[in-house]
Formats: structure tokens, sequence, C-alpha cells
């Protein structure tokens, strides 16, 4: 077989000569017929959750080594949850894009795509998708769990509780600050079953990681053993010429829904999933997510649906331990980077801690996964997570309380005048795709003040725009069509009754919307950049919210060269 980095590297021509003498630099002769292996690292200081990755790096570049590869490290777009502005998201397809464009670009014959925070496992998928290399992800891994006063502190989801606390009037400003040297205790990202760990294990069960290894805690010395592990099967990929497009296939994704409701995993692994299919070209929808993933029992009793946290989850039996409970749910057709189907790896996957892992029968949430639902205010899909729900509000008839913004939202929430009570629907608009841009995670709005004093601690919201893994209550998110696309929820007015119903997959509002203008106060066309080029091109959260150009795969041929 030829390798593709010999159309850089093999011949005697001029070009030829410029591409390895470059490269050479202590490079021994014969490394130019070897497997070229990309390690896609977002390690960044800017993202604490993956700054360890250099070291995981090295491990893995002695793992391709030690296979007869050669390692070439490719630092590429990185994306903090914490720090980016305005939000992580708007900038996932311009990381896919750039990591896409500069696997294509080099001489490279697989890549091993290091993450962890968030954004960051979905970009580099996304990007592997549509470059259709050999591709493997190696998981960052969770940091270890901190504890506040002898008390673990969950990352993300104990934020959102202890400043409710603070505006509750039940915990000291001061308090809060102290708990915040606690809340990261380790190397790693966060430690809940927010989006990271949702991710990383996602891409396990969608058979993009070697099963075992996602979820190992980033401090834990058998993350550095995967992680040679998963440069010499980069090697072995490229040998069997294993690119996403010859074993990701429906059965991969039908698998990927079945984990994500069995960990009771982050609503955004829906965009995610979404936007990674349709790079390959599977035809994978919002309503495969509910028929999926709706009959699937939760087993993971983690932050934010449960009690424990990701170190906890390792103990206990990780990911496989959770796949084997539910393993006739699973399709067995669905193949992983080894080649080997995911099923195989399930025989020998024990809960060691049933409090954690709960067994089958004894589940956290007898039907959990993600619920779709559509109605007048949202005709191509909304979500809801009904395990991190209240079960009293699934089936609601409230009044809307209507906010243009964010930022109208943060004026006038805390107003002692607002017209609001527990019964009322919060509806925020303009946090879409388009509308914000980018799509942040705002949908698990702070409660009106007032009702938090009276003890009022969850209330039906519904939005466009995301909610953060980490996060909780009775939330109905990723409303499409958006608001700034013309949504029904630009059209949506204060006292407007809203009908939520779950289990009758409906969000409706009891209004004639059709004679009413839309209400598009506070967007604003991007001029130029990024946001530009993504406010004209970017598709519904209903469908993933990539950018329309960027569907599908353009292969890694580059035919064109000159010096
Ligand atoms: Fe990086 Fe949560 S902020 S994973
Ligand atoms: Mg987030």
């Amino acid at each position: 077989m030829t390798l593709r980095s010999a159309h850089w590297y093999a011949g005697q021509d001029r070009n030829a000569y410029i591409h390895r003498a470059w490269m050479r630099r202590g490079t021994p002769d014969d490394a130019f017929d070897r497997p070229q292996i990309a390690i896609a690292n977002t390690a960044s200081d800017l993202t604490p959750c993956n700054a360890h990755l250099t070291e995981v790096a090295k491990s893995v570049a002695n793992g391709i080594y030690e296979a007869g590869g050669i390692p070439r490290e490719l630092p590429v777009v990185s994306l903090g949850e914490t720090n980016v502005r305005p939000t992580a998201m708007l900038w996932r397809n311009m990381a896919a894009m750039s990591t896409e464009e500069m696997l294509r670009a080099n001489p490279i014959d697989g890549v091993v795509l290091l993450g962890g925070c968030d954004k960051t496992i979905p970009s580099l998928l996304m990007a592997a998708a549509s470059v259709d290399l050999p591709a493997v992800v190696m998981p960052g891994g969770p940091m270890l769990t901190g504890t506040f006063r002898g008390v673990p502190l969950g990352c993300g989801t104990d934020v959102w509780r202890l400043s409710e606390e603070v505006r509750a009037g039940t915990l000291s400003n001061e308090d809060f600050t102290r708990s915040e040297k606690s809340m990261i205790r380790s190397r790693g990202h966060c430690n809940t079953m927010g989006t990271a760990s949702t991710m990383a294990l996602v891409a396990e069960a969608l058979g993009t990681v070697i099963p075992g290894v996602a979820g190992t805690p980033a401090p834990d010395s058998r993350l550095l053993e995967a992680a040679h592990g998963t440069g010499r099967a980069a090697v072995e990929l490229v040998a069997a010429d294993r690119r996403p497009s010859t074993f990701l296939t429906e059965a991969n994704f039908h698998n990927a829904i079945v984990a994500l409701a069995a960990i009771g995993g982050s609503t955004n692994a829906v965009v995610h999933l979404l936007a990674i299919a349709g790079r390959l070209g599977i035809e994978l929808t919002l309503d495969d997510f509910d028929r999926i993933g709706s009959r699937v029992p939760v087993l993971v009793d983690l932050l934010p649906a449960g009690r424990f946290l990701m170190d906890d989850f390792h103990r206990a039996g990780g990911l496989l331990a959770v796949l084997r409970e539910v393993r006739d749910l699973l399709d067995p057709a669905g193949l992983t980077v080894t080649g080997k189907p995911l099923v195989d790896y399930l025989d020998e996957a024990p809960i060691w801690d049933a409090e954690v892992i709960r067994p089958r029968s004894a589940p956290l949430v007898a039907e959990g996964g993600i619920a779709v639902l559509r109605g007048s205010l949202a005709p191509s899909g909304a979500l809801i997570k009904p395990a991190a729900a209240s079960p009293e509000l699934l089936r609601h008839r409230g009044r809307a309380v209507v906010f243009d913004s964010i930022e109208d939202f943060h004026a006038r929430i805390d107003d002692p005048d607002l017209d609001v009570d527990a019964s009322s629907v919060l509806v925020l608009r303009g946090c879409g795709p388009k509308g914000y841009p980018g799509m942040p995670e705002v949908a698990n709005m702070p409660l009106p003040r007032k009702l938090l004093e009276q003890g009022v601690r969850d209330m039906v919201r519904i939005c466009d725009g995301r909610m953060s893994g980490t996060a909780y209550g009775t939330v109905v998110l990723h409303v499409a069509p958006e608001a700034a696309a013309g949504g029904p929820l630009a059209r949506v007015r204060t006292g407007d009754w809203i009908v939520l119903d779950v289990p009758g997959r409906r969000i409706d509002v009891e209004a004639d919307l059709s004679d009413r203008a839309p209400n598009t106060d506070g967007f604003a066309a991007p001029r130029r950049g990024w946001e530009r080029l993504y406010v004209d091109h970017v598709l519904g959260a209903d469908t993933g919210a990539d950018l329309d150009f960027l569907l599908g795969s353009s292969g890694s041929e580059v035919s064109r060269e000159s010096h």
C-alpha cells in the first residue's frame, strides 16, 4: 500500500526534496517511508481542562514510534468552555474546519485526536469525518473529586447550586468564594456527567475510542498507558485503512444514543452527534434520539441527575459496565476503531459499585434519555431531559414571561415588580445559533430572586439556546426554528398560555401567532469575520448547527501543489 504521505516524501523531484529536507532536523532516513501520524492536540494554557494533553501526547508518540510510525504533533484550535467568549459553541465549527483543513493540507496518514473540554472532541470528530483519514480519539479524562468542608463538589453543577443558594440568602458570599478553591482538584475536565464526560463516553460508544479508555481520570497512570496503546493503534489503523467512512454507520450512532441515555448524558451531545453524522452523510434525525433513547433506563447516578462524580464512575466499572446492562438494546453491527464490534468488549465488564452504576433491575430512572417535543412553539423540534426535570412539571400549563435577549433577562429577572409566580413559564429567545450568535448555554435561566426566597427551586423554562451539561431543571431547549430564524418563539408574548406535555411530546402556545410580527429586538447581524460567516451559513439546532457548506466530506486528496 502506498502511504498518503508518500505523495509528499517519495521520489527524487524538487518538491520531494523540499518536503524531506525541511522535515529532517534529526529525523532518520527511513522515517519518510513510515506512516506519519498526526497528534491533533488541543492542549492550551487557556483550555485548562486540556492543559495536560501535551504529556498525554508524549505517551501517544511513544506508542506510535513503537508500532513503526512517526508521530507529528499538530496543535489545533482549542476551546476552553469557561473562558471563550461569547460562547465556545460559536467556535466549534471553526475549530472543526481548521483542523480538517490542516490534516488535509499536511503529509499525514492517520491521526490521534486529543480532546477533553466540551467542544474539543466534537470538533475533532467532525474534522476527522470530513477529511476521512484513519483516526482515533484519545480522551484527556475527567478530574478527581474536589471537596469543600468534607462534601464533594461537582464541577459546574455545584456552581449553579451554590450561586442559587447565595441568591436565596442561604449561603454567604464569603463561603461561596471560599468554595472556589476546592472546585477544581486536579488536571482534567469537569467531573460531572456534563458535556465533556458525556462526549468522551459517547465517542467510545460510537466506536472512535479504544473500548475501556474513556472516563479514565486525567491524573490516573492508566491514562498514559491508554495513550500509549492508542498511539500504537493509530499505526494499525493506517495499515488496515480503517477510515471513519469505512466503519461509522447508523449502527454506531444507534449505540451512541443508547449510551447517551444510559449514562444520563448532556443534551449537548444531541447537537454534536447530529453534526458528526452530517459530516458522514448518515441520516440521523432528532427523532432518532427519542425513538432509540427514550426507552433506555438511566443507570448512572452522577451529577447533575444523581449523586456521584466521574472518579466514582470509573471505579464502579465505567462505560463498558453500563453498556453490558443494556446489551440487548445495542446494535451488534456497530464496529469500533479496533475493527471489532463494541458488543465484543462487554463480556468482562462487571459493575463494582451498584450505587454508582445501577443494574438494569434497579435503574435510577426507568425511562430516561432525551425527549423530543414538537408543537406550535417548536415545529422543528425542541429537547427536554426528563431525568433532570421536576416530575410534577412534566405536564404544565402556565403564563409566559418573555425575555428578548439574555441582557433583557438579566435586567428584569430580579425586579420585585416582575409579574411572575411559580407557575409562570420563563421564555428566553434570541439565543439560537444565529440569534446570539453561537447558541450559548443559557436555557437553564436562574429563577427570580423573589421566588427563590419563597423556596421555589424549579420552573418551566423555554429557550432556543442550549444548557450546560452540568445543569438541571425543567428546561425546554434547542427550540427550532430559533427566534432569529423566524420561529414561532419570536411571536410569543408575555401573558400567552403555554402548555408543556412531555409524556405527549408536545410544546404549544395557546395563541394565534399568525398575525403577529416577529420580535427581533436584540438581533444584530455581525459585520465581518467568523461571526459573519457563521450567521450567514449556520443551520438550525435540529440538524446539528453546522455550517451548510461543511456538511459531508471532502476526503483527504489534494491534487495541486506548487513551489
Ligand atoms: Fe472544560 Fe467543563 S469547563 S470540561
Ligand atoms: Mg458547557
